[in-house]
C-alpha cells in the first residue's frame, strides 16, 4: 500500500445467497482527497460502504486501512481508528434536543471506555465540543430545539455533525444529499467541502452536479463491478458510463 493511499479494497466480493452484489471490486482512496462512488440503483454502492466499515463480512477480498488489515475487523473497531460512515437513511434521536444529539454521538463508547478518561471529555469540554460542531454545520442557532424539529436538509446536517463527532480521519457519506431541495444541497456540499480540508471523504452520491464539483475521483460501479475511475471529466466521457447512465440520469453537469 502506497503512503498516498489511506484506504484501498482488493478483489473485494460479496455475495448475497448467490448473486453477486459487489465483484472484485479494487478501489484506492488517496488521502485527502474528495472520492466518490458513483452508479445506477442497485449498483453495490451501500454494499461496498457495509464492506468497508465492517458491517458486512466479504465474501472475497481485502480491505487495508492506513497499511493494516481490516478486513475482519468490527464496525466499532474499524470507526475506532478512525474510519467512520453516516447512514443512507436519516439516524437522528427525534426526542433530544440538537445539542443533545451531538453530545450522545462525542459520548459514544466505541466499544471502550477510552474515551471517557480523554480529559478533553470534561463536562464543560464536552459542551464546547459539541457547540463547536454545531457551528460546524450551520445549527448552532437551532442547538436546543428537538431534533425531530428540524426541517429534513437541517436533520442530514445534524447526522454530519454526529459523524464528526467521532472525529474521523476518513468519513464515509453516503448520499448525502439526498432528498434535499437547491439551498440544503448548496449548503451541504460547501459543508463537505469543509470538512474535506482535514480529512479523506469517500462518498456516494447521485447528484451528479455536485459529484462533479467536490470529487477529485470518481469511482464508477455498474452491478457491482467497477465500470469506470478517474476524474470527472474523464468519465463523465466513458461511453460506458454514458450507458450506464441513460435512461436513468443525464451524466453531464
Ligand atoms: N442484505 C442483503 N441481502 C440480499 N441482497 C442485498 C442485500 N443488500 C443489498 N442487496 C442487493 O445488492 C444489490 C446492491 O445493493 P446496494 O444497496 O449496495 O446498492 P446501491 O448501489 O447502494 O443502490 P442505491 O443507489 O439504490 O442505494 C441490490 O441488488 C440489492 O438488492
Ligand atoms: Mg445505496
Amino acid at each position: 500500500m502506497d503512503s498516498d493511499t489511506v484506504l484501498e479494497a482488493r478483489g473485494l466480493s460479496r455475495e448475497f445467497k448467490g448473486f453477486v452484489a459487489v465483484k472484485a471490486v479494487d478501489l484506492r482512496v488517496r488521502r485527502g482527497t474528495i472520492h466518490a462512488l458513483i452508479g445506477p440503483n442497485g449498483a453495490g454502492k451501500s454494499t461496498v460502504f457495509n464492506l468497508l466499515t465492517g458491517f458486512l463480512a466479504p465474501t472475497r477480498g481485502r480491505i487495508l486501512y492506513k497499511g493494516r488489515d481490516i478486513t475482519r475487523a468490527k464496525p466499532a473497531d474499524v470507526a475506532r481508528m478512525g474510519l467512520v460512515r453516516s447512514f443512507q437513511i436519516s439516524a437522528v434521536f427525534p426526542h433530544l434536543s440538537v445539542l443533545e444529539n451531538v453530545r450522545v454521538a462525542l459520548q459514544r463508547p466505541l466499544g471502550t471506555s477510552f474515551h471517557f478518561w480523554k480529559p478533553q471529555a470534561g463536562l464543560h469540554a464536552l459542551h464546547d465540543r459539541a457547540h463547536a460542531l454545531l457551528e460546524a454545520v450551520n445549527l448552532a442557532d437551532r442547538a436546543a430545539r428537538p431534533a425531530g424539529e428540524l426541517p429534513y436538509g437541517r436533520k442530514r446536517a445534524l447526522e454530519i455533525a454526529t459523524t464528526l463527532a467521532l472525529d474521523p480521519e476518513v468519513l464515509l457519506l453516503d448520499e448525502p444529499l439526498a432528498g434535499m431541495g437547491h439551498e440544503d444541497i448548496e449548503r451541504t456540499a460547501a459543508l463537505i467541502r469543509r470538512v474535506a480540508a482535514h480529512r479523506t471523504v469517500l462518498m456516494v452520491e447521485h447528484n451528479l452536479s455536485v459529484v462533479a464539483d467536490l470529487s477529485d475521483t470518481i469511482t464508477v460501479l455498474r452491478r457491482g463491478e467497477v465500470l469506470a475511475e478517474g476524474p470527472y471529466a474523464t468519465v463523465s466521457r466513458d461511453p460506458q458510463v454514458v450507458e450506464a447512465y441513460l435512461g436513468t440520469e443525464a451524466v453531464h453537469a
